[in-house]
């Protein structure tokens, strides 16, 4: 297996939105890791570009990292806390909260776009083509009859998890190998039902308790930031670690400039877990934004993620940090603008 192989036990985490090039995927496998390309957000044209790329700077095996949309996914998701109309009105007010801060960046609120499905048929069929070695879901669960598609093209399949509980419910589904992401990662929790209060186990004990499920696979991610954090999650059964915040001030990743201020700006003292950026809860550096809006986000993905678009792109565009979504893990403080390869090889196994 694919994730068993990896010589230096090291995966650098897909990172949507900027952070993963092809240039962090090309470099992380050349140094004997194993780099996943973020398809989230993307159209599947824009990933069939960055796979192409992936494959032209390196021989090496690599993964895709695909969003499961509320659509496809076959998690038995809880009842929501909003109807259709609330929920609506719920986006609706959180948008008009909203366009004071973005017209302080001269922008408007996005359009909250509820279907949005993330390109996901395309998406499939395109990795399916492209015989991508690898491929990591996130945000929920593809069906059965997803994931023995992509086993008869030879595709290896990784769930991503945040409790015991969804790691049974992968691998029931099928899935070859586990993504364990525990409280203190950077960016998005990975819950299969968004509504659901994520798992706060520290993630080692999270390892050890998926570990005492199943032999398959588990790939470890969540504020892994020494390498002695690193050993003490493979001690617990991990096969190996996915590092994210560790990759984003290497010169091969897509992190803009506001956000490499941010990162080792001595001002943000801690992250914070929080809504008001996607309707999903996701840790990243608390700022200002974090604490003004934190309360009043709904629940709901993407609508919220399309909302805060314009603001997110209007920051960077004007190289200000105070609107961006800063993802970092707990361990951001780590962080250091060194190659790639020297990232994966602090945390080589
Ligand atoms: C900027 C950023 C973007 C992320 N985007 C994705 C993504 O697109 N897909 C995904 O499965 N995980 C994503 N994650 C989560 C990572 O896969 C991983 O769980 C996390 O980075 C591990 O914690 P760490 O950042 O403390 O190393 C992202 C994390 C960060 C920091």
């Amino acid at each position: 297996m694919l994730l068993q192989s990896v010589e230096t036990g090291v995966v650098g985490a897909p990172m949507a939105g900027g952070p993963t090039t092809p240039e962090l995927v090309a470099a992380v496998g050349e140094a004997g890791g194993l780099g996943i390309l973020a398809g989230g957000y993307l159209s599947a044209p824009q990933l069939a570009a960055a796979i192409a790329d992936v494959w032209d700077a390196s021989s090496r095996p690599f993964g895709v990292n695909l969003f499961v949309p509320a659509q496809a996914n076959a998690y038995a998701v809880g009842p929501g806390e909003l109807d259709g109309t609330e929920r609506a009105q719920a986006v609706a007010a959180y948008r008009d909260l909203l366009a004071d801060d973005a017209r302080s960046l001269g922008a408007e609120p996005g359009e909250p776009r509820p279907g949005d499905d993330d390109d996901w048929e395309r998406k499939l069929d395109l990795v399916v083509r492209e015989r991508v070695p690898l491929v990591s879901f996130t945000f929920g669960l593809p069906s059965t009859a997803v994931i023995g598609e992509l086993r008869r093209a030879g595709i290896e399949t990784v769930a991503t998890v945040t409790d015991v509980e969804e790691a049974r419910a992968a691998l029931d589904a099928g899935v070859d190998a586990l993504c364990v992401q525990g409280a203190e990662a950077g960016g998005h929790r990975g819950t299969l039902d968004p509504l659901k209060q994520p798992c706060d186990l520290d993630l080692v004990d999270l390892v050890v308790a998926v570990r005492a499920e199943t032999q398959a696979p588990v790939v470890a991610a969540g504020g892994i930031a020494t390498h002695e954090r690193a050993a003490e999650v493979r001690a617990a059964g991990a096969n190996a670690v996915q590092v994210g915040t560790a990759l984003l001030l290497t010169p091969e990743a897509g992190t803009g400039l506001a956000y490499r201020r941010a990162l080792t700006d001595p001002a943000h003292q801690r992250t914070a877990v929080t809504r008001a950026y996607s309707g999903r809860l996701a840790r990243g550096l608390e700022t200002d934004f974090v604490r003004r809006h934190d309360g009043h986000a709904p629940a709901a993905y993407p609508e919220v993620h399309h909302v805060t678009v314009p603001l997110r792109r209007a920051s960077a565009a004007a190289d200000r940090s105070d609107l961006l979504a800063l993802w970092a893990g707990t361990g951001w403080r780590a962080a250091r603008a060194v190659p790639a390869a020297t990232v994966v090889a602090e945390f080589a196994g």
